[in-house]
């Protein structure tokens, strides 16, 4: 281990690299990396940095979102093949559909979205920020893709706005049933319910608090309780324990893991930067519709 992190710095500074990591990434990933974050901090911070190549520890949109946002640097993806299924939970015919039946519509992708939806989107959004840029939207009617949990978790807090809603769902939020939240409170009194707005309705409306992983991280963290139930893949509790090594934190009954982010590992990290693979690669014309919705998320969560 010593001798792959210790290789994995010789190869940054060589290629004149940074690492981003996703919080559900293996912990040992998430230790070697620059930047760990949500979704959102990533692609900011895609914008922010001064490198050449961004080795980007997370799935495929968030390879393209850090490409898309900076298209002179080289992104490149350790494991290719990981993909997020919810990416492809929409499609550009449903909205093209709706953008004919309804006049005064917005359409609002999740950046858990392949770039070709993000293209024929208005506005991208992350779990952090989507409740403060579909309030500050002109449109009456919001076509929310592809995440429908978290489109009902925001339409709950919209009642003025009328949302047009899409089947998409990550199976790894989406397993969480309501009985578990119950059993794991049961057992644990005390805990305070914290939770990903992927998870269904049912879900949230059982939480103490609900929102992205560095939502969730710091919540506990500012928080005086001592113990928390936790609704969200599995990898926020390395960052969870290290920033609070007195407090304590459960799982809401099963084991939520994500297949995909738990592809990256050290060996995929070396290999990537001695290779510079596998590099994020879109056409010109893609990338640049899909610019603008990425850009006017950035303007409007500030
Ligand atoms: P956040 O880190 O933005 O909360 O996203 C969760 C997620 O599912 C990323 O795949
Ligand atoms: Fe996709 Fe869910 Fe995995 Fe996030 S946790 S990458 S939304 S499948």
């Amino acid at each position: 281990m010593e001798a792959k992190i210790r290789k994995i710095q010789e190869l940054k500074k060589e290629k004149n690299a940074v690492i981003m990591a996703h919080y559900y990434v293996p912990d040992e990933v998430q230790d070697i990396a620059d930047y760990v974050g949500d979704s959102y901090y990533l692609s900011e911070m895609a914008t922010k940095v001064d490198a050449e190549i961004i080795v980007l520890c997370g799935v495929s949109f968030m390879g393209e979102s850090a490409k898309i946002l900076n298209t002179e640097k080289k992104v490149l993806l350790p494991a290719a093949d990981a993909d997020c299924p919810m990416a492809h939970m929409a499609d550009t015919e449903r909205i093209a559909e709706v953008r004919e039946e309804y006049e005064d519509v917005a359409v609002v992708c999740y950046v858990n979205s392949t770039a070709e939806l993000k293209a024929a989107s208005d506005v991208c959004v992350t779990s952090s920020n989507a409740l403060k840029i579909v309030k500050a939207l002109p449109n009456q009617n919001i076509f929310f893709i592809p995440d429908q949990n978290l489109a009902h978790y925001i339409a709950d807090q919209i009642p003025e706005k009328n949302f047009i809603f899409n089947d998409g769902f990550c199976h790894v939020h989406h397993n969480v049933r309501k009985d578990q939240i119950l059993a794991a409170r049961e057992a644990k009194p005390e805990a305070l319910v914290l939770v990903h707005p992927e998870c269904r309705p049912e879900v949230t409306e059982l939480a103490d608090y609900v929102g992205s992983t560095s939502g969730i991280i710091n919540y506990a963290t500012e928080s005086d309780a001592k113990e928390f139930i936790i609704s969200t893949e599995m990898g926020v509790f390395h960052e969870l324990q290290k920033r609070n090594p007195d407090k304590k934190f459960y799982t809401a009954g099963n084991v939520q893991i994500c297949p995909n982010m738990k592809k990256i590992s050290l060996d995929k990290v070396i290999a990537s930067l001695e290779n510079e693979e596998t590099q994020v690669e879109m056409d010109a014309e893609l990338i640049h519709e899909a610019h603008a919705p990425m850009k006017r998320m950035l303007e409007l969560s500030k």
